[in-house]
């Protein structure tokens, strides 16, 4: 527990042996379920914390309350890992008031049956007096689940950003915010980017001292840095110019292809990274790739098809709404190579992605030929 100011405490809990976030997201540092509690004339908790740790949450509330009894429960959004410990929070502090908006109470409802009896249900703007603190509501609708809204202390200029500005990791693991923060937006918020930058319109309205998210650590310096990163994600804009090389090979003959061409691009200066997309962390390789201005995908012809791992990486960009970037193709066959064809194929769908016009075939082994595809490719890609 700390002070996020004077009046505002730190009543989360770290969560370090949960085996997979959302049920599919490493997280090998854990992640934290933040949760804050505003003490003024009333007393207001924002949000409560996954059903893993509830009953070490609730002791950290019983202490930041000293005997005091909470007034109002905000809840910016019925995700479980927020929401699970309501019912435990209402059984122990059964006059709270539930403060959400429509649609919060009908999936309230839906999880957890009937169970708020005192409900204040607000709309985008509406102000809660708590005495020195005058608390609105910004509505964030499908940043990730439709009914979303960021609380806003006017007083403090405190931002309660709901899983926007989320990261994963423990609190108690300090390591730098960029990559896992990444990682968590466009694994978990990618697809919502329309609507990020709808909030971040409103945000930008608003003066911002300090931002409190749902995961990861209260953001208190360098605001715009952290508004700059989130603005740039949610419009789909390449972070770097650089490239993400990703392959699916069995034998290596594929993987020594992607690697030498990371070299030839090194080589001209050009920031290159290869994944193994059967071993690496993919959400992590999805992660990268949109990062990067470049996306290269390497894959063998398997069965008359594309790897299935790289097939299944193309989903998966898909679904996060990879566009605004260039593709290029390396492909392994023995007898018929057809993978740059039918990853091509796969990418059409997608909006604003263009193609570069070499395209490297291994015929098993690297040779020669291939070596000056591959050198063609990195010419191109460093244009
Ligand atoms: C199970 C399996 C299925 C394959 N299917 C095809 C295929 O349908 N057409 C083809 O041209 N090559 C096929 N290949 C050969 C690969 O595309 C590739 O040339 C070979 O695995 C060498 O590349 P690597 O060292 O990166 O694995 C297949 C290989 C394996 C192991
Ligand atoms: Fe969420
Ligand atoms: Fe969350």
């Amino acid at each position: 527990m700390f002070n996020v100011t004077n009046d505002i405490k730190y009543v989360g809990v770290d969560d370090l042996d949960i085996d997979l976030f959302e049920g599919q997201y490493k997280v090998p540092h854990g992640v934290s379920y933040n949760s804050y509690v505003c003490i003024d004339k009333k007393i207001a908790v924002f949000d409560t914390v996954d059903k893993r740790k509830t009953a070490e949450w609730l002791k950290n509330l019983e202490n930041a309350l000293n005997g005091a009894q909470p007034d109002y429960l905000i809840v910016s959004h019925v995700e479980p890992d927020h929401s699970a410990s309501i019912p435990a929070f209402l059984k122990k502090y059964p006059s709270a008031t539930v403060v959400g908006n429509e649609k919060t109470f009908i999936l309230i409802d839906r999880f957890y049956g009937g169970i708020v009896e005192n409900r204040l249900t607000v709309k985008e703007g509406d102000e809660l007096d708590l005495g020195r603190h005058k608390i609105t509501f910004v509505f964030a609708p499908m940043v990730h689940w439709p009914e979303v809204m960021m609380s806003y202390d006017k007083t403090d200029g405190i931002l309660f950003s709901a899983d926007g500005f989320g990261k994963f990791g423990a609190l108690s693991h300090d390591e730098p915010w960029l990559d896992e923060a990444r990682r968590y937006f466009i694994n978990i918020v990618g697809k919502y980017g329309v609507s990020v930058q709808g909030v971040l319109k409103k945000a930008s309205a608003l003066k911002i001292n300090a931002i409190c998210p749902l995961h990861g650590p209260v953001l208190k310096e360098n605001l715009a840095y952290y508004l700059g990163k989130y603005d740039l994600w949610s419009s789909y804009t390449p972070e770097e110019d650089g490239v993400l090389i990703a392959y699916a090979s069995i034998y290596g003959n594929t993987a020594t292809a992607a690697k030498k061409l990371a070299e030839e691009l090194q080589a001209r200066g050009v920031k290159a990274e290869v994944a193994d997309l059967n071993r690496c962390d993919v959400p992590q390789a999805v992660a990268t790739a949109f990062k990067y201005s470049k996306l290269v995908l390497a894959s063998i012809t398997y069965d008359g098809g594309v790897m299935p791992c790289a097939e299944a990486f193309i989903n998966k960009l898909k679904a996060k709404n990879y566009c605004k970037r260039t593709v290029g193709f390396i492909q392994n066959g023995s007898w018929a190579p057809i993978s740059a064809k039918l990853m091509r194929a796969a990418f059409e769908g997608f909006k604003n992605v263009s193609f570069c016009e070499t395209a490297v075939t291994v015929n098993s082994a690297v040779n020669n030929e291939a070596l000056t595809q591959i050198e063609e490719l990195a010419a191109e890609l460093a244009k």
